[in-house]
């Protein structure tokens, strides 16, 4: 057997929704993970330091009694942002970045920035108090070509919006093209990118391909394979610019299995095991460890956890759920289409 040691991950980027889908889904990422970034799409989002405070205490009623997860929030940036009350809960330590949705990208995103422009005097307040920003990076132009959002949202907002308030630290959620590892790695300083478990393994013919899988469609969707070949290498290359963000998004699956189905993966449960199947594919096993547990925290400016946890590699797959039940209805979990050898086995100290 293989076996894999390395610090306990983070998960720079997850969805554990509210109420009972909270109750259902916040100790898978509570297992494996020792800190996680808590996205703010709730509805009503999670828009001031009294939201946040509120939505962390639900968090942390609804995880397994004893565990030591650390949730770190968000808060959802909009045009009303007060810049006052944000940086106030970022110097309290009550949150740990601010998220950027423009309005209509994505699930909830409808109370999201408009014109980019109209929050610049909140990015120099972030900027000067070290605030970092977490962007979704799709314009939302509804002339795009969807399989383009990301690489026009580079050209036509991010690059601006850098050079418009230097020294702001961002965070290119999601990465899903070339291009977008292509800008990362052209920035010297003051940008990071996370990279999901499911856009490591799966291009846009997951979704299109032999008939219509609505389990499938995220956003930013899955594109065409030479981006999913350099997110492959950028997540494997140990780069300090690249780390996870698994982006796991739980809905039901009446709400994916429709005619206007919702974007979102599930992969708490299994992402570590995909992670470390993919990382052996691409003989970089020695730096799974960089990419899951070093570079968030360094980018962050936290300590990286002390904690080591042990990955195994089984001779026989491992058995995962096809899907889990909350207390909203049932919910599929991402299936990467090849069986999982690996887990995460136990706590070494
Ligand atoms: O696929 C996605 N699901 N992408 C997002 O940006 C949002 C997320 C969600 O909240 O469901
Ligand atoms: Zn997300």
């Amino acid at each position: 057997m293989t076996t894999l040691t390395i610090r306990k991950p983070d998960d720079w980027h997850v969805h554990l929704r509210d109420g009972a889908m909270l109750q259902a889904v916040a100790r898978h990422t509570a297992d494996h993970f020792a800190r996680a970034i808590i996205m703010p799409n709730l509805v009503p989002p999670v828009v001031t330091r009294a939201d946040a405070a509120a939505y962390r205490k639900r968090i942390m009623a609804a995880l397994p009694a004893g565990s030591d997860f650390q949730p770190l929030m968000t808060l959802y940036l909009t045009e009303e942002t007060d810049a006052a009350d944000l940086v106030g809960a970022f110097e309290a330590g009550e949150i740990t970045a601010v998220k950027l949705y423009p309005a209509g990208a994505t699930t909830n995103s409808q109370s999201g920035v408009r014109n980019i422009e109209n929050v610049y005097p909140v990015l120099e307040r972030m900027a000067k108090a070290g605030v970092p920003l977490c962007v979704h990076g799709e314009v939302t132009d509804a002339s795009i070509d969807i399989f383009d959002r990301e690489a026009v949202f580079i050209d036509r907002v991010l690059d601006p919006m850098r050079r418009a308030v230097p020294g702001l630290r961002v965070v290119m959620e999601h990465v899903t093209t070339k291009d977008g590892v292509d800008y990362a790695l052209s920035q010297a300083e003051n940008l990071g990118a996370t990279i999901t478990t499911h856009h490591l393994i799966i291009n846009r013919n997951a979704i299109l391909a032999g008939g219509i899988r609505p389990h499938y469609y995220c956003l930013p969707v899955a594109k065409r394979e030479l981006h999913r070949q350099a997110l492959r290498k950028a997540a494997t290359s140990g780069d300090r610019r690249f780390f996870l963000g698994t982006d796991s998004a739980p809905h039901i699956d009446p709400l994916k299995e429709c005619a206007c189905g919702c974007a979102g993966i599930f992969s708490s449960i299994n992402t570590m095991g995909c992670l470390a199947h993919v990382f052996e594919e691409e003989g970089a096993l020695d730096r799974l460890e960089a990419f899951v547990s070093l570079n968030g925290p360094a980018f962050y400016s936290l300590p990286a956890n002390e904690v080591r946890v042990t990955l195994k590699k089984h001779e026989e797959p491992q058995k995962f759920p096809a899907r889990i039940d909350t207390g909203e209805g049932a919910v599929t979990v991402f299936d990467p289409m090849f069986p999982i050898h690996w887990n995460l086995a136990s706590e070494a100290g």
